[in-house]
């Protein structure tokens, strides 16, 4: 039987982190080598005891380590709170017992850094969160970006608004010094961004066929429950996006979302623009920026950027995918 190429997912959970976690799992495709947070939905503790409880909650093996993130963002400012949709401590109105293993030394930039040398050029890094502990691996060693075979993240907004401010998306913005630190460093990053994922909704038809799949997915469907209420209260309609999850789906298969080849710029310099992906196709920048030496060298590191839904359901797959990996309840 051919080995499952090793992953790495790094979150800031959250609920749409938590159920891109049982979609990995439900998938079937991945070795999960590490499962490190981050902050970002939460402070980096919250969403590390968060992350510590899902893998007793979804029955991830004992032997994937969970490891703590980066207390703050490299970006001044602090975590902010996401309370307002993934409830008080993240994890909607859950209150799930710890993981019994022991707490680990490791620093998830570490834990990365050891995995991409222990798996060079075989291992996938997928981040659903804050990019802050991707950009610390990057900081410490910029080979990181060279020995990783493929990232994978959700965040941005290349053509679309923003969902935290008009031209942001949270995890951009969450820590926007870190996000442009990572896309400039060369790593062959795939951005898995609202243009894409604002196609990817569950609503309550989706919802009940999660319900009715028994008590494997009774947490999903608990969580979703919340997640999709804190949208509806805010003028979302009765449907919730899949974020996170979708970028765990493109991992493995592109075909979820239309892609372009380009370069992505984050915009730091202001609170207005804070966090803005500015997304530039590959070549444009000899028209538009070649007075500009600077930037045109900065344009000419690019990545894949999700413009759009692919031609592949990823909700249908989703609601298929959950079911194979049955949570406790
Ligand atoms: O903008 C969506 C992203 O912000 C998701 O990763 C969600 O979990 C929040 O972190
Ligand atoms: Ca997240």
């Amino acid at each position: 039987m051919t080995p499952r190429p090793p992953i790495v997912l790094d979150s800031d959970p959250g609920i749409d982190d938590a159920l891109a976690l049982q979609y990995l799992l439900g998938t079937g495709l991945w070795d999960l080598k590490a499962y490190t947070s981050v902050g970002g939905n939460l402070p980096a503790e919250q969403t590390y005891l968060n992350a510590r409880a899902l893998t007793r909650a979804l029955r991830v093996d004992a032997d994937v380590p969970v490891h703590r993130g980066a207390g703050r963002p490299l970006t001044r400012l602090p975590y902010t709170s996401a309370s307002a949709f993934h409830g008080r401590a993240g994890l909607g109105n859950e209150t799930l017992p710890d993981s019994t293993a022991a707490h680990l030394p490791e620093s998830s930039a570490r834990v990365l850094l050891r995995l991409s040398r222990e798996y060079e050029g075989e291992l996938t890094v997928c981040a659903t969160g804050p990019l802050t502990n991707v950009a610390i691996a990057l900081l410490e060693d910029p080979g990181f970006a060279r020995r990783v075979r493929k990232f994978v993240f959700m965040g941005g907004a290349a053509q679309v608004p923003g969902n935290i401010t008009p031209v942001a998306e949270f995890n951009i913005w969450a820590d926007p010094d870190a996000a442009e630190v990572v896309l400039s460093s060369g790593i062959p990053f795939t951005m898995v961004d609202l243009d894409a994922s604002h196609h990817f909704l569950l609503g309550p038809a989706d919802l009940a066929v999660l319900e009715a799949a028994g008590t494997g997915t009774a947490l999903a469907a608990r969580l979703l429950r919340v997640y999709m209420d804190a949208y509806r209260r805010h003028g979302g309609g009765d449907a919730c996006p899949l974020h996170d999850p979708l970028a765990v789906g493109v991992c493995a298969d592109e075909s979820f979302i239309t892609a372009a080849e380009g370069a992505v710029v984050v915009e730091g310099a202001s609170e207005l623009t804070r966090g803005k992906t500015v997304f530039v196709p590959s070549g444009a920048h000899r028209v538009y920026y070649a007075d500009s030496p600077t930037l045109s060298a900065r344009l000419a590191v690019t990545g894949r950027v999700a413009l759009g839904p692919g031609t592949r359901d990823f909700t249908r797959d989703f609601v298929a995918t959950l079911p194979r990996w049955p949570g406790v309840g």
